[in-house]
């Protein structure tokens, strides 16, 4: 009896030693302590003996449940230190690397520009205001000198509403919204999006980004208009541009000026941006006519201003050599991902 028992004993210690997980150990915990388990097994035959070999036999069997029960526990710990160590080897953490960094976005380029010179402006004293993109017939063109019948409504190529207002074709509006909220003297730029109908090429898009200046005071004149364009060419450009002003027609400007700077792209040798010509259109610009004025409750005979249109795709392009407009609005992300 006791031999078979050492033998079950010897044969559950090694089995558990053995085991390869915590399943394999239940099996075994099952096969020599559960109730018919093996060690089980010679504890019901104590009945057979007498008293003496009972105690003694009894405690043998009790050693070597105990022995399978210590057994089984040791094995239970040593698996699941294993498990951890593995995890620790496979699965660790090296706090000295560096993190992930999340994906950051970035202005779009004529944002940034936008952004720049609106601190320009704002730092000689003129006022950001703000339009909106569907305009009145009136404010787009009427109040700036733009009968229904003028010839220059031509100029520009407009994109009608079919209640009758439209996309507006530049900034200007704000000039006369920004005459009818302040009083001169005033100082104002409004940057915005405007629209023309029109086919587009590499240096025409049918929108497109535009910022109007206006300053109204007492006794304004031409040289306040250069003085101020000159400014801001050698703030935007960081050194003193090369420009041009020829004379040029605006309905609402009287006299007034194409200001053109030597196309940045191809340095004045002629290229897709200037069509050939080395110079860019940059500006248009003038001092703002009497009708204008009027028409917006101010006395021209005591107040004068000048106006200009700032073409903010185009000093983009010419600032980073951009060689076709209509990359703006593409929506390409190699394209915009070039000014993170
Ligand atoms: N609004 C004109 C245009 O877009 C530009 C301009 C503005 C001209 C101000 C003169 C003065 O064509």
């Amino acid at each position: 009896m006791q031999k078979i028992l050492d033998e079950a004993r010897a044969k559950a210690l090694a089995e558990i030693a053995a085991a390869a997980d915590d399943r394999a150990l239940y099996d075994l915990k099952v096969k020599y302590l559960g109730k018919k388990g093996e060690i089980t097994e010679q504890m019901k035959r104590m009945r057979d003996l007498s008293p003496d070999a009972r105690r003694n036999f009894g405690q043998l069997v009790n050693e070597a449940k105990e022995a399978v029960e210590q057994a089984l526990e040791a094995r239970a710990r040593g698996l699941a230190e294993n498990k951890y160590a593995r995890l620790a080897e496979s699965d660790w953490l090296d706090a000295s690397l560096p993190g992930i960094v999340p994906p950051r976005g970035h202005v779009h380029p004529v944002y940034a520009v936008q952004r720049e010179l609106e601190e320009i402006f704002t730092s000689m004293g003129f006022e950001i205001l703000d339009g909106p993109e569907v305009e009145t017939e009136y404010n787009n063109f009427e109040a700036l000198n733009i009968p229904a019948d003028h010839p220059a409504r031509d100029m520009q190529d407009t994109f009608w509403t079919e209640d009758g207002n439209l996309l507006r074709t530049h900034t200007s509006p704000v000039q006369i919204r920004g005459m009818a909220l302040r009083r001169p003297p005033l100082r104002l730029i409004a940057p915005g999006r405007v629209f023309r109908y029109e086919a587009t090429d590499a240096s025409h898009e049918n929108t497109f980004w535009q910022m109007e200046g206006l300053m109204v005071d007492r006794n304004i004149s031409v040289a306040h208009l250069i003085y101020f364009m000159k400014s801001l060419l050698r703030e935007i450009f960081k050194r003193d541009m090369t420009i041009r002003l020829r004379p040029g027609y605006f309905p609402f400007v009287e006299p007034g000026f194409e200001l053109d700077m030597q196309c940045q792209v191809c340095g004045g040798a002629g290229c897709s941006v200037c069509k050939q010509h080395g110079w860019v259109e940059l500006l248009p610009c003038g001092l703002v006519h009497p009708n204008v004025l009027s028409m917006s409750q101010i006395d021209p005979e005591v107040y004068s201003g000048f106006a200009f249109g700032l073409g903010l795709s185009r000093l983009v392009m010419m600032r980073y050599g951009i060689d076709d407009i209509r990359h703006f609005l593409s929506g390409d992300l190699r394209f915009v991902r070039q000014f993170a």
